[in-house]
């Protein structure tokens, strides 16, 4: 990668868009280009053709996307469908008319089968039914991936393109959505203790039993791991991913309970009363692991554990609220 190619990161604002930025300044990259929502709609055709003609961009981090907790979700799978898939198609057939030879599509591992085998590796797409709560969403995120490939695939050796999907597992971090209906689960529990502790409240009621174990990543790991990932030889990508399964999960290699999740939040905010649980709630998967292997053999590795990187967060959080 050329430090001064001309870099367009798409979702800039959100918190893992933010956390790319932050990582390319660091490592030298200057010629970022970026557009807001309201100046750009990606979801509109015309002006995602209209401003790839007119910045030709040498490499894209396509990190839009309408995103959300399951309540979210549940409450507008329309929005969630037909916003994806109108952002990923329209950024990724410009950037291919408008000769983008690099760009990393950000996906999620809400696209793997619901009973899929623990941790879950790359081959596991596409091997079983997914989750409906948020299958619309992950549908979409599948399209994004089968795009990548499929362009590659048709154009790759004419036109010497190189599109690349990274599969993160679950992320927090600063610059997190703590909408209470929106949120995902450590931004939702974070506002809670958070209000809890402000309040003097004796208690934090938890959605669930707390049993089902998830992992989670740091933002600015993901970040990092974005940036490797684009960094790779074109021959290192292709041989360690196949055509038609060319994603690359990005995990931190373990997880932990809801439970303990909670009780490290009651923690790093230092909230002093009781956690209970509230079993009437649905648990969702029991388990949810991916499998970074493959990533890992690319010499990647997650640099912040949950409780260094819950403090980052919290302190963030405190700066705003
Ligand atoms: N957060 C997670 O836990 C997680 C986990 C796995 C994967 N991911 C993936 O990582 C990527 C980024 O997620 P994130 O957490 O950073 O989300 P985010 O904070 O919600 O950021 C998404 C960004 O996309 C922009 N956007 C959405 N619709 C747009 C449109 N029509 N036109 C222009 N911009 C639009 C948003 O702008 P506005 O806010 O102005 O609309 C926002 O800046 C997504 O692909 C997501 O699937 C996230």
């Amino acid at each position: 990668m050329n430090k001064s190619d001309k870099i367009y990161i798409a979702g800039h604002r959100g918190m893992v868009g933010s956390a790319i930025i932050r990582v390319l300044k660091d490592q030298g990259f200057e010629n970022i280009i970026t557009r807001t929502h309201s100046e750009l709609d990606l979801t509109i055709q015309q002006q995602v053709q209209e401003f790839f003609s007119q910045e030709k961009p040498d490499q894209v981090y396509l990190a839009a996307a309408k995103v959300g907790g399951i309540f979210a979700n549940d409450m507008y799978p329309a929005d969630f469908i037909y916003e994806n898939l109108m952002i990923e198609a329209n950024i990724i057939h410009s950037a291919f008319k408008s000769g983008v030879k690099k760009l990393l599509f950000l996906g999620s591992s809400c696209i793997y089968p619901k009973l899929a085998d623990q941790p879950m590796s790359e081959d596991a797409l596409l091997s079983g039914y997914l989750e409906p709560t948020n299958e619309p969403y992950a549908v979409a995120k599948i399209a994004g991936i089968k795009l990548c490939e499929s362009y590659n695939r048709q154009y790759g050796e004419s036109h010497g393109i190189d599109y690349r999907s990274v599969m993160p597992t679950n992320l927090y971090g600063p610059g997190d959505n703590y909408h209470p209906e929106n949120s995902h689960v450590i931004p939702a529990l974070i506002r809670r203790f958070h209000e809890a502790k402000i309040n003097k409240e004796e208690r934090v009621i938890v959605w669930g039993s707390g049993k089902p174990k998830r992992e989670f990543l740091y933002v600015d790991d993901m970040a990092s791991a974005s940036v490797h990932v684009m960094k790779l030889e074109k021959a290192t990508y292709k041989k360690n991913t196949s055509e038609m399964c060319s994603h690359i999960n990005v995990g931190m290699g373990e997880d932990l309970s809801i439970g303990e999740l909670a009780r490290l939040i009651k923690k790093v905010i230092g909230f002093d009363g009781k956690i209970e649980f509230d079993s009437s709630k649905p648990d969702g998967s029991p388990r949810k692991l991916i499998d970074s292997s493959r990533l890992n053999n690319l010499g990647w590795n997650s640099k912040f554990n949950l409780e260094t990187g819950l403090q980052k967060t919290y302190s963030e959080f405190k700066k705003v609220n």
